[in-house]
């Protein structure tokens, strides 16, 4: 590139210095290979991310008073899997696997669990129990998934894609959104 050629001006020699000494964040490449960890920059361990994944699962399950759900390592495993297929396109596609599956995507790389579980439940206040219905023009799934009754295990991953941006899987076994199906407990 000319701007940075030797015969050019010294304004861009500073951008260039100030790219070398102050590398923003967001550009920073995650350390290849590990991907999948509760936090950015490859901090964080598994056990980290799963009590991070299911805590923040459990606090909107009692919130509508439902069991909490426990940690499954082979659905994780699932989980993990399948955000590394997507690393490479970042896309929000589905596994359509056996079981229910909420996804998540983030530009930059500064996403953890919590967030795509606070956005999974911010659905919440389109969702009318009364009718079991979803306000019209919104998304409620990925809310009914996280409290339905019957859903009694998780297991999520989160990984960081090579272009930029990062994905985060749950999946959730036995799956909910039946069609018609009411998620909550009525007997409750
Ligand atoms: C919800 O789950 C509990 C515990 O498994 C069960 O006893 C209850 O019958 C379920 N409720 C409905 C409406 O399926």
């Amino acid at each position: 590139m000319a701007a940075f050629s030797p015969s050019s001006s010294s304004f861009p020699t500073t951008i260039l210095c100030l790219l070398l000494f102050y590398p923003p964040r967001s550009l920073s490449n995650p350390s290849p290979g590990s991907g999948l960890v509760s936090f950015t920059g490859g901090k964080g361990n598994y056990p980290m991310m799963a009590r991070e994944f299911l805590t923040a699962h459990n606090k909107v399950r009692s919130t509508v008073a439902e069991r909490p759900f426990q940690w499954d390592r082979q659905l994780a495993r699932v989980a993990k899997r399948w955000s590394e297929v997507r690393r490479a396109d970042c896309a929000l596609k589905h596994s359509r696997g056996p079981f229910g599956e909420n996804m998540f995507w983030g530009s930059g790389w500064t996403w953890r669990a919590a967030d795509a579980v606070t956005e999974w439940a911010s659905e919440k206040d389109f969702y009318d129990a009364a009718t079991n219905s979803c306000a019209v023009g919104r998304m409620c799934g990925h809310f009914t998934q996280i409290i339905w009754n019957s859903t009694v295990r998780i297991g999520c991953g989160r990984t960081e894609c090579y272009g930029g941006g990062v994905i985060i899987t749950c999946n959730y076994d036995p799956p909910g959104n039946y069609v018609g199906e009411f998620p909550l407990n009525a007997t409750a």
